[in-house]
């Protein structure tokens, strides 16, 4: 999966510089540094009040506002495991409670290392579940040690 660069404070300051003459330039600084790096590092927050003479707690507040804002790095992996009927019936909820007993990744929960865990509703590979989308490409019969090996496999790759 195609990851965003490592924040980096200089290249923060020059989106920012670039767009500080803007009317209103905070949301545009934040959109940018979130379009570059995936996140509003909280490093930027004096940067943006510095070049927008604004308080540190009133930038810190419009990120906090907008919900869309995310302050640390997206995770690199997203795992969609299907919990509807059919995979249901093949197991899947036996195996997000071994997920989250025996490996502590809890399925709709913070992420494991750089991997989520998310629930979807079938994924029309019904026949042969309990399935998964991993970044987009479908597994099926999955089971709880695979898609805890999958979770670490991007823990070690990063
Ligand atoms: S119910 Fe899981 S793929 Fe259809």
């Amino acid at each position: 999966m195609a990851g965003y660069p490592v924040w980096n404070q200089e290249a923060a300051r020059s989106i920012i510089a670039g767009l500080a003459h803007l009317e209103g330039a905070t949301l545009p600084i934040l959109h940018a540094l979130q379009d570059e790096f995936g996140h509003v590092d909280p490093q930027a927050v004096p940067l943006i009040a510095e070049a927008l003479n604004l308080s540190r707690a009133e930038v810190h507040g419009a990120i906090t506002f907008y919900h869309d804002f995310r302050t640390a790095p997206p995770p690199r992996r997203v795992i969609k495991l299907c919990r509807a009927e059919a995979c249901q019936s093949l197991g899947c909820e036996a195996m997000v409670e071994e997920l989250a007993e025996t490996h502590g990744i809890v399925v709709d929960g913070e992420p494991a290392g750089d991997a989520v865990v998310e629930t979807v509703y079938c994924l029309g590979n019904c026949a042969l579940g309990p399935s998964a989308l991993v970044d987009g490409e479908l597994i099926g019969r999955v089971d709880a040690a695979r898609i805890a090996g999958l979770c670490q496999q991007e823990r070690a790759q990063s």
